[in-house]
C-alpha cells in the first residue's frame, strides 16, 4: 500500500477508504481504552488525528508511541466525532519506525524560546513554527523562479568562488588550499599566491552581480539565485555570513525600470505566499506576529514611496529626533533612519534613490550632478534594506576613472571593463536578500530563524 501525505489526505478526504500515513507523533492523549495520536508528516502544518483502541494493539507497542516517535499507521479514514478536525483515522495497524525517549527528547514541551531552538537546529524543523517557515521558504524559492521564467529572464549560474570583490568592500572569506601553519611566502614576506590552488587570491563571492552583468549584456535579461558570503562581523538580527541572493540584471533598463521591476517582483512574491501558503501564514499570524497577514496585504495593495536620498536627509534632519548616528548629506543612512522613514514617517515601503557616490559601490551610474549615483535601496517595515540595486555605469572612461579614484584593483576587473568597450549598453539590476525577504514573509524577528542552518560570527554548527 502506498503512503498518502497528510496534506493530500486533508485536501480531498476519501472517506471510508483504507489509508497509510507515516509521520512523527506530536502528542498522544486518551485513557486506558483509547488513544488519540496527533500525527504530523511535515507536508502541512496540520496534524491528522489517529484513533487507536488499546485492545487492538500490543501493549508494548502502545507504550512506544510517544511524542517525537516516528510511526506508520494503516487504518480507515472516517469523519471525526471530536472537535478540531473534520476527519481522523481509525487505526488497524501501527508500526514503529523510531522510538523517542521521553526523558531526553528536547522538544517535549511547547513554547521553547527561539534561542533554545537555535541550539537544536537539527530538530527544530519538527516544530510547527519551523515547519511553516521552511515550507514558506520553499514556496518563495519556487515563486522566484516562476516569476522570472514567466517574464523570459534566464537563470544564470554565477561562480561561488571568485577572484574579485564585487562590492569593493573587502568583506570576503578567502579560499585557499595552503596549509595555514606554513604558508609559502614571496621575497617581501607576503603569501605567494602563485603557489596556491588558483594561482592567485580567491574568495567566496559577495554577490553574483559582476558576472550577472556579463550575462545581461548577451542574453538581455538574466537573474541569479545563489549563495553569497559576507565576512562582516555584524551580530544583528538582520545579518548572516552566508545568505542567498536573487540578482536580476537587465540590459536596456534605466533606474526607473529597475524600480518598477523591484516593486512588481516583491508584490508578486507576497501575493504568491498569501494565495498558496494560507495555512502556514495563519499559523504564524496567530503564534508569532498578529499583524503579519495585514502587513503582507498592505504591501501588495499600496504603492511604494520613491524619494531621493537628499529628500530623505531633509525629512530625517527635520524630524526632531535624536539619532544614535548623526544625519547629514554625505553620511550613510543607518538602520534607525531607514526604519523611521518606513515605519513612522511614510508608513509604507520606501525606495531611496540617488545616493552620494562616496557611500556606494564603484559600478553605479554617475548622475549629471557629479555628486550622486543612480542607486536604489528598497526599505521595508521591520527590516530596513531588503533590496539594493542601481543603474550601472556603462561608460568606459567614467567607470575606469571611478575604479582608479577608489583604488580598486583595475587589473582584476579587466573583463568587466571590456564589456564597456565592446558594445556597451545601458543596464540595471538589483539584489534581493532571500533571508530578509523571509523575515518579512514570516514575521519572524531574527534572521537566524528563517534559515535552516544559519552561519553567523562564531557559529557554524550543524
Ligand atoms: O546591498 P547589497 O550589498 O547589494 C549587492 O550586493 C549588489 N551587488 C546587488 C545588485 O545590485 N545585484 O546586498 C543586496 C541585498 C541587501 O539589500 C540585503 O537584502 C541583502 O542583500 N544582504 C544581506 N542579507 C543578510 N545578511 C547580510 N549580511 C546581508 N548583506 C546584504
Ligand atoms: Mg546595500
Amino acid at each position: 500500500m502506498k503512503r498518502t501525505k497528510i496534506r493530500e489526505l486533508l485536501k480531498q478526504p476519501a472517506l471510508d477508504t483504507e489509508v497509510l500515513v507515516k509521520g512523527w507523533v506530536r502528542t498522544r492523549r486518551g485513557n486506558r481504552n483509547i488513544s488519540f495520536i496527533a500525527l504530523n508528516d511535515g507536508s502541512t502544518i496540520k496534524n491528522i488525528q489517529v484513533v487507536a483502541e488499546t485492545s487492538n494493539f500490543d501493549e508494548n507497542l502502545m507504550k512506544d508511541i510517544t511524542t517525537g516517535s516516528c510511526i506508520a499507521v494503516k487504518g480507515k479514514l472516517v469523519r471525526s466525532q471530536g472537535q478540531g478536525q473534520s476527519v481522523e483515522i481509525t487505526a488497524s495497524h501501527i508500526e514503529i519506525y523510531g522510538k523517542c525517549d521521553a526523558e531526553t527528547y528536547p522538544l517535549q514541551k511547547k513554547g521553547h524560546s527561539m534561542e533554545f531552538l537555535r541550539e537544536i537546529a537539527h530538530l527544530r524543523p519538527r516544530t510547527n513554527t519551523f515547519g511553516a517557515v521552511l515550507r514558506l521558504r520553499h514556496a518563495m524559492a519556487f515563486a522566484i523562479h516562476k516569476y522570472y521564467n514567466d517574464k523570459g529572464f534566464f537563470y544564470l549560474h554565477t561562480p561561488i568562488i571568485t577572484g574579485s570583490d564585487a562590492e569593493g568592500a573587502g568583506e570576503m572569506f578567502h579560499v585557499t588550499t595552503f596549509d595555514l601553519a606554513k604558508v609559502p611566502l614571496d621575497k617581501n614576506g607576503n603569501p605567494d599566491y602563485s603557489l596556491d590552488f588558483f594561482g592567485k587570491p580567491a574568495n567566496l563571492t559577495v554577490s553574483g552581480q559582476l558576472e550577472g552583468e556579463l550575462g545581461a549584456l548577451a542574453l538581455g535579461e538574466i537573474y541569479t539565485f545563489g549563495p553569497t558570503f559576507r565576512a562582516e562581523n555584524s551580530n544583528t538580527p538582520r545579518h548572516l555570513a552566508e545568505f542567498w541572493m536573487i540578482e536580476p540584471e537587465m540590459a536596456f533598463y534605466d533606474i526607473n525600470d529597475n524600480m518598477d521591476l523591484a516593486e512588481d517582483f516583491i508584490k508578486y512574491l507576497v501575493s504568491y505566499a498569501l494565495e498558496n501558503c494560507a495555512d502556514d501564514l495563519e499559523f504564524l499570524n496567530s503564534m508569532i506576529d498578529k499583524g503579519l497577514i495585514e502587513r503582507l496585504r498592505f504591501v501588495v495593495d499600496n504603492e511604494f514611496v520613491r524619494i531621493t536620498y537628499t529628500e530623505a536627509v531633509k525629512i530625517l534632519s527635520g524630524s526632531g529626533r535624536k539619532w544614535e548616528f548623526p544625519v547629514g548629506w554625505g553620511r550613510d543612512i543607518q538602520a534607525e533612519h531607514e526604519r523611521y522613514l518606513v515605519e513612522e514617517h511614510f508608513r509604507k515601503p520606501v525606495i531611496l534613490t540617488d545616493y552620494p557616490k562616496e557611500i556606494k559601490a564603484f559600478y553605479m551610474k554617475q548622475n549629471d550632478d557629479g555628486k550622486t549615483v543612480a542607486a536604489m535601496d528598497v526599505l521595508f517595515p521591520g527590516i530596513g534594506e531588503i533590496i539594493g540595486g542601481s543603474q550601472r555605469e556603462e561608460n568606459y572612461d567614467k567607470l575606469l576613472a571611478r575604479i582608479r579614484e577608489m583604488n580598486l584593483p583595475e587589473k582584476d576587473l579587466w573583463w568587466y571593463l571590456e564589456t564597456r568597450k565592446f558594445g556597451t549598453a545601458p543596464h540595471s539590476g538589483f539584489g534581493l536578500g532571500f533571508a530578509r525577504l523571509m523575515l518579512f514573509i514570516t514575521g519572524m524577528s531574527n534572521i537566524r530563524d528563517v534559515v535552516p542552518f544559519p552561519r553567523t560570527p562564531k557559529n557554524a554548527e550543524f
